[in-house]
């Protein structure tokens, strides 16, 4: 089936020719075929008259031929050479056009078309080129969190099954990410599968992570040639946690620090505003240096006025970083003498003191049965109106519920006065004898009469309490 030896050097001046004539000025006639799909190739010659047959064979890398396909023009038959690698993917139609099925990267390679007449050979030769879109790039192997003042791998952004192989790029909030020493690192990588020889593409980023880079959004991409030129495929946007170091503590009292009195329970909170937060801190009570390790909470329970001062509380691993507040533990003491019942003779003397010891200003109210007195009580010579029952009460105002009262139930004794007035009715039918017994517990009374008569006898008590 080869052309006789004869025409080669025709051969070579057809070349010549079909090469001046079918490429007019730069570089071969090339089909661009995307990966997996058809490749169609015409044989781009005119069909001479007194066709024989037409052949498609490729060029090997040492320029040697490799025929694949025959199609005889007389006895209108087609027949595929025993090339493995293009068992069963060629179809040659009647008019020598060329298809070779799921493109390989492989295929990328140089064709001819020959059509060969009784004295002549006619070639057209086709570049073929296989293109192959890359995966969509995935940002993997992502850090859980990055950490300022440390360069730390970020993560990898892999790009697969490219052809040819692309290249990638960072993103930091949709800038550029340029190598920098000791900030930015990046490592490329390409790999070839040996089978289907395409390529995955792999970029490292190692990052050291500012404060500014809180809820800044990295991508990658990838550059890849597609047959019209450079295209680009973006990932993704991943975030990353950022932690960094506390720069401040604070503490934070419960209840309220003007608030606070004896018997109260007191939390202390101590916070840091790094991240993630710190858990732990040293908690020091006043007057002790050493501090106590507890979780960011810390309770007084039945605090007393000997709990007041300054509380501090620090980092467990940088004890600079400490926060401090003074605390007062407010109290009110009251002290009622005498108190409770007191029962004393008409006439008596009675001091009375109602004092206060507190840990501010705090002003005392008396009230006798209810009543508020303007002065407090003190006696010198009891009245029975003096009985009844004396509270002292204090508060302080600003220290909501702390408040005190006692009490002193006065009980005013004496032995009964009596005093006796006499009337006669006018009619001189009957005398009205008046007995005026003043004393304390209710006295009782009895008439004695001597001689006869009938008496008519009503008492009265008069309860006096005030003139
Ligand atoms: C050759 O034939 C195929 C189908 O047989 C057709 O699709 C194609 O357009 C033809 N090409 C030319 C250049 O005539
Ligand atoms: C890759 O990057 C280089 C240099 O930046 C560039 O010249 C080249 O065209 C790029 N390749 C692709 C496939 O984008
Ligand atoms: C203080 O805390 C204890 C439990 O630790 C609780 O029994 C008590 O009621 C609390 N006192 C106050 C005033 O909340
Ligand atoms: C405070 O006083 C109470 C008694 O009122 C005592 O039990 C306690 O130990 C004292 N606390 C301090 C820190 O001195
Ligand atoms: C508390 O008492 C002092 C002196 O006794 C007085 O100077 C001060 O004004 C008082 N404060 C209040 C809030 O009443």
């Amino acid at each position: 089936m080869e052309s006789k030896a004869g025409p080669s050097c025709r051969l070579v001046f057809c070349l010549l020719i079909s090469a001046a004539v079918l490429r007019p000025g730069l570089g071969w006639y090339t089909v661009n075929s995307a990966y997996g799909d058809t490749i169609i190739m015409p044989c781009r010659l005119d069909v001479p008259q007194n066709l024989m047959f037409g052949k498609w064979k490729y060029e090997k890398p040492d320029g040697s031929p490799v025929f694949i396909a025959f199609r005889s023009s007389t006895k209108k038959s087609v027949q595929y050479d025993d090339v493995p690698e293009y068992k069963d993917r060629l179809s040659l139609s009647e008019n020598y056009t060329l298809s070779i099925s799921n493109a390989r990267i492989s295929d990328e390679k140089r064709f001819v078309c020959m059509l060969v007449t009784e004295d002549n050979v006619f070639e057209a030769p086709t570049i073929v080129k296989v293109f192959k879109q890359p995966s969509k790039p995935e940002i993997v192997s992502k850090a859980p969190f990055l950490e300022t003042e440390q360069l730390k791998k970020l993560g990898d952004c892999i790009s697969k099954d490219s052809y040819p192989d692309g290249n990638i790029t960072w993103y930091r909030n949709g800038k550029v990410l340029q190598p920098l020493e000791g900030v930015v690192v990046l490592i490329f990588k390409k790999q070839m599968d040996p089978v289907t020889q395409l390529y995955t593409m792999t970029s490292s980023l190692e990052y050291k992570a500012t404060k500014t880079d809180i809820q800044m959004p990295f991508t990658c991409s990838v550059m890849y040639y597609g047959p019209s030129g450079q295209k680009t495929l973006q990932s993704e946007q991943a975030i990353f946690d950022i932690y960094y170091p506390t720069e401040q503590v604070t503490i934070q009292v419960l209840p309220s620090k003007n608030a606070i009195k004896e018997g109260d329970n007191i939390t202390l909170t101590c916070l840091g505003n790094g991240n993630p937060p710190p858990e732990e801190f040293l908690f020091y009570l006043p007057g002790q240096p050493e501090g106590i390790r507890s979780s960011n909470t810390y309770t007084l329970t039945d605090v007393r006025r000997n709990a007041t001062g300054d509380y501090k509380c620090s980092l467990i691993d940088k004890k600079s970083m400490i926060a401090s507040t003074a605390i007062t533990v407010h109290y009110l003491d009251l002290s009622l003498n005498p108190s409770g019942e007191v029962t004393k003779q008409i006439g008596d003397a009675l001091p009375v003191s109602c004092t206060i010891s507190a840990s501010r200003n705090a002003t005392v109210v008396w009230m006798k049965d209810n009543i508020r007195l303007r002065s407090s009580p003190s006696f010198s010579s009891l009245h029975y109106q003096d009985a009844g029952n004396y509270v002292c009460e204090t508060a302080l105002q600003e220290v909501e519920g702390l408040r005190k009262r006692e009490s002193l139930t006065l009980i005013v004794e004496g032995k009964p006065q009596i005093k006796m007035t006499k009337k006669t009715d006018p009619s001189g039918l009957s005398k009205t004898i008046i007995c005026h017994v003043e004393g304390f517990p209710k006295p009782a009374i009895q008439w004695t009469i001597t001689g006869s008569g009938s008496v008519i006898n009503q008492e009265r008590t008069w309860l006096k309490e005030k003139f």
